[in-house]
């Protein structure tokens, strides 16, 4: 029996997160062993338990085979002390379940190019892996405060990484560029930042250990402008906490809508957290519009990663194909004339598609 951990969130959360449990129910019907639990993360859990993180979610995080969450934060917590915001539960449970390995797929399904804000042609085919480093960097780095010295206000931040923590990084991308096309691109700073010449020094490093993969590395800045001109160049992309956070974005609206990015955070153990990359979306939440696919995309993710279920994880990113094929649209995948569905009637649309493939 895998324990399936599921943290709705705020915002969105609980809608996107309400179709992906609707796929996990339809699995269990067909045989596969799943218990589902539910928690609370981020503002709602601020609100009912007192922290972003509570104790209770700890335990249940630490018991389960894998996680799957919806999205937290929202404006209503924009003045609440950092400690306490939403975002800090998150991070803190990416970092008290060590899931230093960031994994956001950015795939174009064909009958989305029109979606993209790019060129059809431009991004037709694409297929590029981000591999992002989750718990450190400018994220985790000490010292860290907003504080008045010298009678004026100061905030700072570091960035900073161990060899260890870029080398187990390291590892997971060249793997996965060693079982893809066999290209790996680390994006750091190089030219201004002595965290990023150790990053460089790491990947040349690890690289003796993967002689079918070619390793290139790029500045971040000119990066973000090679992911607009020509994303095709790249097949699996490396890169700290920070930039990753920034590039994954872009390369979400490169297959047509940030709803259809799914995510994986893994450990050295494997034990996954599955989530959307896309945020809580608080403008749409509770219209029933958003769009869930990222979040069943993320449950084939929890299936071929942390649960070892390879045929349920491809027959989910079948059934997501069909239903698109089909003309299943939430509104932000939709072009002009095109008939736009609910979350839940696409939800729906996912789910008839699974009973067929
Ligand atoms: C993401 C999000 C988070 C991050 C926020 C909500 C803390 O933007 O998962 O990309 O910055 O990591
Ligand atoms: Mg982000």
């Amino acid at each position: 029996m895998s324990k399936i951990l599921v943290l709705a969130g705020d915002g969105i959360g609980p809608e996107i997160v309400r179709q992906a449990v609707k796929i996990l129910d339809q699995l269990k019907l067909q045989g596969c062993h799943l218990e589902l639990e539910t928690a609370n993360l981020g503002g709602v859990a601020y609100d009912q338990e007192g922290s972003p993180f509570p104790e209770t979610t700890r335990k249940l995080a630490e018991q389960a085979d894998a996680i799957l969450l919806g999205a937290v934060g929202g404006p209503q917590y924009d003045d609440v002390e950092r400690h306490l915001r939403p975002e800090q539960g998150l991070l803190d449970i990416r970092g008290h379940l060590n899931l230093f390995a960031n994994l956001r797929p950015a795939l174009l399904y064909e009958d989305l190019a029109e979606a993209s804000s790019l060129k059809p042609e431009l991004v037709a085919g694409l297929d590029l892996l981000i591999v992002r480093e989750l718990v450190g960097g400018i994220y985790f780095g000490q010292p860290r405060a907003k504080e008045i010295k010298d009678g004026r206000r100061w905030g700072y931040n570091t960035m900073v990484y161990n060899e260890d923590e870029i080398r187990r990084i390291a590892h997971v991308a060249f793997a996965a560029a060693a079982k893809r096309e066999g290209r790996l691109c680390s994006v750091d700073k190089a030219n201004v930042l002595e965290v990023s010449l150790l990053w460089r020094e790491i990947m040349e490093e690890v690289k003796t250990d993967y002689p079918t993969v070619e390793l290139s590395h790029m500045y971040v800045d000119n990066a973000a402008m090679q992911l607009i001109r020509a994303p095709k160049q790249f097949d699996v992309m490396v890169t700290s906490n920070l930039f990753g956070d920034i590039l994954s974005d872009a390369a979400a609206m490169l297959t047509g809508s940030i709803g259809m990015l799914p995510s994986a955070s893994l450990n050295e153990d494997n034990l996954g957290m599955y989530e959307p990359i896309h945020g809580s979306a608080p403008d749409i939440a509770g219209k029933g519009i958003a769009n869930p696919l990222a979040t069943i995309l993320s449950v084939a993710m929890m299936l071929r990663y942390s649960l070892s279920l390879e045929v349920e994880a491809k027959q989910v990113e079948e059934a997501v194909m069909q239903a698109l094929t089909a003309g299943a649209r939430t509104a932000d995948i939709a072009k002009a004339g095109e008939t736009i569905m609910s979350t839940d009637e696409m939800g729906d649309a996912v789910l008839r598609a699974m009973r067929t493939v």
